[in-house]
């Protein structure tokens, strides 16, 4: 699993296939799956074979590429194929609430291939080539945004992280930086928002190690951060959720850096549950909280967070989890020296408990020091409480 050089590579498209990792697998098997019909793109987002924001918005519109290059010679007429991309991108909306990035690009594409069904000239061929055209785009565009994320947003710690020792940080003083769910590869076209700038940490010679919670109940964070960390060797520790002010109490963690499914225009920001409560923490400690993510995850149509929907799972999820059976359990002493013999799924609650698993939370902007998007690093004004996100994003 470990590959020092390379990050993953969870979505693969190219002109007439997509091909996905299943990240409900990870972290015991890594498995690619044919994603190319709008049907199978709707299934693997529900279930959360592909998650995380950005992803869910570049797989939907990926999906609906391949299975649209696929048919684009059996429409009778460019607006037959404009109907099929609306309705299709209205089913796809339809898989997962809360992360904005779906609607956001899911509106564009529909807008884009309503107009070029309404010129003149118009053919299927040609509506096709638009829709293929901005599907195609968001992969690229996404990873280019994590970049620029990672580097706004390293900058922007270090720069705290001195403010804050001034008189103790040496010039070359490495951080340590705690994150929460998964924001990486598997959660955008590759690279990652939150975990984008601990790589670019990382890479800097910045990062001293990198805490990941474990993200109960789905466990993104033990499960799925934890397996980008290792696969690219970079120095980093899991803690359970619970333990996270402890850490900030003992650690000198510079910064909490998290991800986001939607952030209102004042600032407020919906991310895995949990969240808040680091953001709590974080200003107790006077800790940096910071929220990474791109413009698509940036909603201006809200004012607020409690105006976002949040999507309920299932209490299965609570009540069950999925793990590696051990070859001799009696011996196991050390994490790495077991043998995995197969995975099952076991229940760890008493039956007949009832369960409350709301799969996000919102964080007020009160509580967040900084929005790190690819336009720059966003802070409140003086004494402000909240953002002004509209003027940011109008400029
Ligand atoms: O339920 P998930 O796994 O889709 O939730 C993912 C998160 O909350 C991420 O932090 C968020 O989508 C940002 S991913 C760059």
């Amino acid at each position: 699993m470990t590959n020092g050089s390379q990050t993953l590579e969870a979505i693969v498209y190219k002109r007439g296939s997509l091909r996905i990792i299943n990240q409900l697998l990870l972290p015991f098997e890594t498995v690619y799956e044919d994603c190319d019909t709008v049907q199978l793109g709707f299934d693997a987002i529900r279930s959360m074979k592909v998650r995380g924001a950005p992803a869910i918005a570049i797989v939907a519109g990926l999906a609906l590429a391949v299975e649209l290059s696929a048919r684009s010679g059996t429409f009778k007429s460019a607006t037959e194929c404009a109907a099929f991309v609306s309705a299709s991108l209205q089913h796809l909306r339809q898989s997962r609430p809360t992360a904005v990035n779906l609607f956001e690009a899911a509106a564009r594409l529909d807008r884009i291939t309503t107009a070029a069904a309404a010129t003149p000239i118009a053919s299927s061929a040609s509506v096709t080539a638009a829709y293929l055209a901005e599907a195609e785009a968001m992969l690229a565009r996404d990873l280019r945004d994590n970049k620029n994320i990672g580097t706004h947003g390293a900058d922007f710690i270090l720069e705290q992280y001195k403010l804050r020792h001034a008189t103790t940080a040496t010039q070359h003083q490495k951080v340590r930086v705690l994150t929460h769910c998964n924001t990486g590869a598997l959660a955008t076209a590759g690279w990652g928002t939150a975990l984008g700038i601990i790589r670019e940490l990382h890479i800097r010679g910045a990062l001293d190690r990198a805490f990941c919670t474990e993200t109960r109940p789905y466990n993104q964070g033990g499960r799925l951060t934890a397996y980008e960390l290792v696969f690219e060797s970079i120095p980093s520790t899991l803690i359970t959720d619970s333990m996270a002010s402890a850490l900030l109490a003992q650690k000198d963690i510079a910064a909490i850096v998290v991800g986001a499914d939607r952030v209102t225009a004042n600032g407020d920001t919906a991310n895995k549950i949990g969240t808040y409560q680091l953001a709590i923490t974080a200003n107790y400690h006077n800790v940096p909280f910071i929220v990474a993510a791109p413009s698509t995850s940036i909603d201006l149509s809200l004012a607020s967070g409690n105006l976002i929907p949040i999507e309920q799972r299932p209490g299965i999820e609570v009540v069950q989890i999925r793990g590696e059976v051990l070859e001799d359990e009696g011996n196991l002493k050390e994490h790495d020296n077991f043998l995995p013999v197969r995975t099952t799924t076991v229940g760890i609650s008493a039956k007949g408990i009832d369960v409350w698993n709301p799969s996000f939370d919102v964080t007020p902007a009160k509580l967040i020091t900084a929005i790190a998007t690819e336009k720059g690093i966003v802070v409140k004004e003086a004494n402000a409480k909240e953002y002004d996100l509209s003027s940011f994003f109008s400029k």
